[in-house]
């Protein structure tokens, strides 16, 4: 795990700050500053670069692939998540006979491309209670006709972790429905066990500390019938340049399907460092330090007179906490100008806790937000 040395080497830019926004923007180490810094490098050596790049875009489908649990094979490299989830949509082809399941925890990007006019299907909306989605609730939406469930692993609004196995197993038994998981919120943050997933769905800017405009899409071999992509476009398509080529043209099957034209290779070069940081750190040592800094700041957030809206069910709760009070403005104006950095947005306050945060970060937040509190 990280010490207070390596910390200060791989984070300088946290001396002094207290950071704990990682779900709206991870903090890149240097190494992935480096990597930057590489692909310009690279990209320098005009068309003699693409071979580094696509060696890049190789380790990167790798990496992926183990903390997803599938092949590199199952990987495919977008540009960010709505892309992929738009990509999706366009792969389902649902029809009017269709039913679609989303949540109100879930974010935009996977919830919306079902709402659009151009879906026929019904959307049907698996809301939370207190804060969580609770299963039986989630039954009665499934049926015959369910094509899609769409959750997120950990939510962006307030942090509540769904039950995995027991979504898929009663999704399993009560629909023929598909499964599709945003893990952007948990992925490098915590341990992953995404067996049974049909489709993964990640940004590369939070947890995972790269930079933005990537996606990492996981189609199981399984599932590539599903998920083939039947977008325009060149650098998912099998012949794009054969003799044929006007004539008609074939999406690759799955994962590869989502890339559709040329891969954003500054994302890529980032993501895998920093994937490849967070992986050598351990993303198990990551949550087992990260975790009672989480549960202190969850009884601390307790004890003020705020709202809380994370349901306080520890194995519920990943690296989010969120609160709601009348004067989150002001509150933010206290804490900003004293270098505490959380999230105000979407009618609420926010705080995320990664590897790099310390027990001293979550005392000065809750001390300054007691203050702040105290003299509304
Ligand atoms: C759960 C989740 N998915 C996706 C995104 C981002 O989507 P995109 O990569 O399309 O910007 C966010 C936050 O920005 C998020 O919290």
């Amino acid at each position: 795990m990280l010490t207070p040395t390596s910390r200060e080497a791989n984070f300088p830019s946290l001396a002094g700050k207290t950071y704990l926004n990682t779900a709206a923007e991870g903090i890149p180490p240097t190494v992935v500053i480096d990597a930057l810094a590489q692909y310009a490098q690279d990209k320098l050596l005009g068309m003699d670069g693409r071979v580094l790049h696509e060696a890049q875009w190789r380790a990167l489908k790798e990496q992926t692939a183990r903390a997803y649990g599938l092949t590199a094979d199952e990987i495919g490299l977008c540009s960010c998540s709505s892309e992929a989830y738009n990509l999706a949509a366009l792969a389902l082809q649902l029809t009017a006979d269709d039913e679609v399941i989303i949540t109100d925890l879930d974010f935009p990007a996977g919830a919306t491309p079902w709402l659009q006019p151009t879906c026929p299907a019904t959307v049907k909306v698996w809301r939370a209670r207190e804060g969580a989605l609770r299963l039986e609730d989630l039954v009665a939406l499934l049926g015959p006709r369910t094509r899609l469930l769409q959750v997120s692993l950990v939510s962006f609004f307030n942090g509540f972790m769904i039950p995995l196995p027991a979504v898929l197993a009663a999704v399993r038994q009560h629909s023929p429905a598909l499964v599709s998981v945003d893990v952007t919120q948990a992925l490098g943050r915590i341990p992953l066990d995404l067996a049974g997933v049909d489709l993964i769905v990640s940004s590369t800017h939070k947890w995972i500390l790269g930079s933005h405009g990537g996606g990492l899409v996981g189609v199981p071999a399984a599932r590539t019938e599903e998920w083939t992509v039947p977008a325009g476009g060149w650098f998912h398509l099998q012949d794009p340049f054969g003799p044929e080529s006007l004539k008609k043209v074939a999406s690759k099957p799955g994962a590869a399907s989502f890339s559709v034209g040329m891969p954003n290779y500054a994302a890529v070069y980032a993501a895998n460092a920093g994937l490849n940081y967070v992986q050598a750190v351990g993303i198990q040592a990551i949550d087992a330090y990260a975790r009672p800094l989480v549960l202190a700041c969850l009884e601390g957030l307790k004890k003020l007179p705020l709202e809380l809206l994370t349901p306080d069910e520890p194995d519920a709760i990943a690296g989010i906490l969120a609160f709601r009070h009348p004067e989150a403005e002001r509150i933010q104006s206290v804490l900003h100008p004293k270098d505490i950095h959380i999230m105000s947005h979407a009618g609420r306050l926010r705080v995320a806790i990664h590897g790099y945060n310390t027990m001293a970060d979550i005392e000065y937040f809750l001390q300054a937000l007691e203050e702040a509190l105290r003299s509304g």
